[in-house]
């Protein structure tokens, strides 16, 4: 689409992905500003945006380096002068490993995590190559029950395999607590967090006990970062979602976190089949539905559902006449931002509806 800036999201053609850069801006300041009396780092993952863009903006702010979920999305980033990253998932199989040592090769500060023998093998003969050496994190699983070894003596054991291979530098450990994101009862979510934490940070001395250096201590998503930075012995959070929040993550966070929803779904309305009713132009492959429906924006008692791949439907609590008129403007807020964001090409960036930048969502699509 050919656009002259400034305009105005009036303007632009739907569906439409917006973000409000004052909101999205209070969201970083918030989260960077909340955690420096701490004495940790923060590394947002990249998983959620996917775009170099807003990870400069972030930059900006004070994050130290950004974490990315695929080798694609860290190829992205990389490539776009982004390059302080930890690529937080295993990376196995020969084709991922070769662009692995090409990507390690340009850009040495890419760091990955590794949870087994085998793994961290792999990875080793990867980059055998390379002059430098590539920097892991041993992924621990702290209660998640998805990758990651046990805490405790099995990953002392592959802290000793790490050691002994000579193009890989063990650096750290990683210990994601994805399971606690969805905890809504307060206590409970600190004394979980607590608990995680404990495991994280006894290994990680058990591991310095045992003479490798281990200088990152890694975890922490939007939910349960603030806990993981207080707790002693963790030196960096990795929160992703806090950047633009969505309606999952407002309606379990507290009202006093203070983050705000900055991106919506702009969708105009197709058609007025009944009273009560309308349907726009932002369905299935506009906005995901894995979390839940997307909440329109200032309209109570107005629901949205998708009503296929290409259409969603605005119902009224009571079969009242619509307000809505055929061409009208809505805004949605999406249910769970990673997998909308990843059905974009692109952000229209504005403040108070006029937009001041259009940014590429470079690694949307970027699965492998
Ligand atoms: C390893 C890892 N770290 C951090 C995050 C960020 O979590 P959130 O989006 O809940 O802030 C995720 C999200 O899935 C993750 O998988």
């Amino acid at each position: 689409m050919n656009v002259t800036l400034p305009m105005h999201l009036d303007d632009l053609d739907t569906p439409a992905l917006a973000i409000d850069l004052d909101l999205m801006e209070a969201n970083i300041d918030l989260m960077i500003r909340r955690l420096r009396p701490q004495a940790v780092h923060v590394r947002p993952h990249l998983k959620t945006a996917k775009s170099p863009d807003v990870a400069r903006v972030m930059r900006d702010a004070g994050a130290i380096g950004f974490c990315v979920a695929k080798l694609g999305e860290a190829e992205v980033m990389a490539a776009a002068g982004v390059d302080d990253l930890l690529i937080t998932s295993e990376i196995v199989g020969a084709a991922k490993l070769g662009r692995l040592a090409t990507l390690h090769a340009a850009h040495p500060r890419v760091r990955v995590v590794v949870d087994s023998a085998d793994g961290a093998r792999m990875l080793n003969g990867a980059v055998a190559g390379s002059a430098t050496p590539l920097e892991l994190l041993i992924n621990l699983d702290v209660g998640q029950g998805r990758c990651g070894v046990l805490p405790g003596t099995a990953a002392l054991e592959l802290a000793r395999s790490v050691a002994r291979l000579p193009h890989v530098r063990l650096v750290g450990l990683q210990g994601y607590e994805g399971h606690l994101q969805q905890l809504t009862d307060r206590d409970e979510l600190i004394r979980r967090v607590d608990e995680a934490m404990g495991m994280l940070t006894m290994t990680a001395d058990l591991l310095r006990r045992d003479g490798h250096t281990i200088t990152t201590v890694t975890t922490g998503g939007t939910a349960t970062c603030e806990y993981c930075a207080a707790y002693p012995g963790i030196t960096e959070i990795q929160p992703g979602s806090f950047v633009f929040l969505d309606r999952s993550y407002r309606d379990r966070l507290a009202p006093e976190s203070g983050y705000k929803n900055a991106l919506t779904v702009l969708a105009t309305v197709i058609s007025r089949p009944r009273a009560g009713r309308a349907v726009v132009d932002a369905g299935l492959k506009t906005l995901s539905n894995d979390l839940g429906n997307a909440e329109p924006v200032g309209l109570p008692g107005v629901h949205y559902r998708p009503a296929g791949d290409e259409h969603g439907i605005l119902e009224w609590d009571s079969a009242q006449q619509s307000p809505l008129n055929l061409g009208d403007r809505v805004a949605l807020i999406p249910s769970h931002i990673d997998t909308t964001v990843n059905l974009h090409d692109t952000y229209y960036a504005h403040r108070s509806g006029l937009i001041s930048a259009i940014w590429p969502i470079a690694a949307r699509g970027k699965v492998q």
